[in-house]
């Protein structure tokens, strides 16, 4: 990730510290948040200072090891158990969030005295973090293939460096193919209601020097329709074992109209997002939030009032594009077929 010539990650430990970008004030300010406890930790996650799969998976992580390093010696395992359950409750539908927790939880369970077992879970949280970020670039790697010179790109919601702990999932092939030296163009919708397109990833693609367009979310057939769409390329929260993609609200209308206009649709995640124990996309649980997010817009000073405010609003985060509509998903392993996902997870 850079910003202003220089590199970040996303999160990070610092001591007993979590550090984060502080997503909510991007693009107005680029700042960052600290927190002490776990509790502050998945206080973060749940009001979206940091977002993303793969940054909630790693910030979930690093929350746990922050609560080892401040459990008692008398009730560890239990205050342990208790901060496990408290990070994971932050936000339903991302697989890597429960991934990262339980990594962490299976290193500090390995351990029979707590003084291993705290560095044992400061280890693991920064394999963990490590280990995404390598995902990330490797998928840059298979997926920029995808992009050739020239290309115009559609993508939704913020599935970049912002979204992981480094390079991103969707972006990264994007990323790739723009440090070879291809022109690609990228058309960014706004992805209302929180408007992830318009505030994280329009900056984004920015500091990374990516020709881009940002659009409102209603524009895209309309683009199609002119062929001036050649591939779509999405991130995921979860994907199911029958190849079924949960992403954010939206994904799904992206998904028909590219399958309308005969567009292929990619989507892009590391291993971690795949959940072998969900069955198929119906399974998936949708978080629903705030109906002030949808009777709100987030301007550098705050909250404004957009819309009706004596109008009920229903709020849905994601929802689930079956397999049959996505031509790939790519993954840190290569590029598969969601029919052949689960069978690639095993071998
Ligand atoms: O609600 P958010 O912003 O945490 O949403 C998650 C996402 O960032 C998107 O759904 C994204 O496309 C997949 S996560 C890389």
């Amino acid at each position: 990730m850079i910003v202003g010539n220089k590199h970040y990650r996303t999160v990070e430990l610092r001591g007993h510290r979590v550090r984060m970008i502080e997503q909510r004030r991007l693009p107005y300010a680029f700042e960052f948040r600290e927190t002490e406890h776990w509790t502050q930790t998945a206080a973060a996650i749940r009001d979206m200072s940091v977002r993303g799969a793969g940054a909630i998976g790693a910030t979930g992580a690093f929350g746990l090891a922050q609560a080892a390093l401040q459990a008692s010696d008398e009730h560890f395992s239990k205050e342990v158990e208790a901060a496990a359950e408290g990070l994971r409750s932050t936000r339903p539908t991302a697989q890597n969030l429960f991934a990262g927790v339980a990594f962490v939880l299976e290193a500090i369970q390995s351990e029979e005295r707590p003084s291993l077992a705290r560095q044992a879970a400061v280890e693991a949280a920064q394999l963990w973090a490590d280990a995404d970020a390598r995902s990330c670039e490797s998928i840059g790697k298979f997926g920029a293939e995808l992009f050739p010179d020239g290309c115009q790109v559609s993508t939704h919601c913020n599935a970049g460096w912002l979204a992981f702990v480094d390079w991103g999932s969707a972006l990264s092939p994007l990323y790739v193919a723009h440090r070879i030296g291809r022109k690609l163009h990228v058309w960014v919708d706004e992805t209302r209601p929180r408007g992830q397109g318009a505030r994280l990833t329009a900056w984004e693609l920015g500091q990374e020097g990516v020709s881009h367009t940002l659009i409102a979310d209603t524009v895209i057939g309309s683009l199609m329709a002119q062929h001036r769409v050649d591939r779509v390329i999405v991130g995921a929260d979860r994907i199911a074992q029958n190849g079924d993609v949960a992403n954010k609200i939206g994904t799904y209308s992206l998904a028909v109209l590219a399958k309308a206009h005969g567009i292929p649709f990619y989507v892009a995640a590391p291993w971690t997002t795949y959940d072998p124990g969900c069955a198929h996309g119906d399974l998936i649980p949708i978080e629903e939030r705030s109906e002030n997010e949808v009777r709100h817009a987030e301007g550098p000073d705050g909250p404004v009032l957009v819309a009706s405010a004596a109008s009920r609003c229903w709020n849905p985060a994601f929802d689930v594009t079956p397999a049959r509509l996505i031509t790939g998903i790519v993954t840190e392993t290569g590029i598969f077929e969601p029919s052949r996902l689960h069978e690639a997870s095993e071998s």
